[in-house]
């Protein structure tokens, strides 16, 4: 089991409002290595398989549409502790309670379009890193 990397996508509101580069220096400033990196769209049933865990939620649906409603950047990060540094970095889902110097404190405009996603557990991060990448894209 990978114990020192993470996934995150930047999330299309991000994208569109130009926040490529403001995230991504917060997250190479806070010491992550990026290992691979891609700018992409999913689809409305890509986005679907890729947050499946969620598909009893009531939010499911809307999630899906906004997840595929532009293009999102997918990478996989490297740090020690790589995934509860990460979601320290990126800060409570809902933006409302996100703690300053926070990504989504800085980036993201509501519940959902939260500006970014970090995954929450080695297993989960692993797992979501082969959805977008196979071994020779990363680095
Ligand atoms: P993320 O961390 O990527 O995981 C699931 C996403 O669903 C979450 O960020 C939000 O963008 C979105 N979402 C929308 N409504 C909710 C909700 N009520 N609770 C959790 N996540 C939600």
């Amino acid at each position: 089991m990978i114990t020192n990397r993470t996934f995150t996508m930047i999330k299309p509101d991000a994208v569109s409002d130009r926040h490529i580069g403001g995230i991504t220096q917060m997250i190479e400033a806070a010491g992550f290595r990026i290992v691979a990196s891609k700018l992409t769209k999913l689809s409305e049933e890509r986005a679907g398989q890729f947050y499946e865990v969620h598909a009893a939620r009531p939010f499911y649906n809307d999630l899906k549409t906004y997840m595929s409603s532009g293009a999102i950047v997918a990478m996989i990060l490297e740090k020690d502790n790589a995934v509860a540094d990460f979601r320290k970095l990126i800060g409570a889902t809902n933006p409302a309670n996100a703690e300053d110097g926070t990504i989504r404190k800085k980036y993201a405009k509501s519940l959902e379009a939260n500006a970014i996603h970090g995954s929450d557990s080695d297993e989960n991060a692993a797992i979501e890193s082969n959805f977008f990448f196979s071994r020779t894209e990363q680095f």
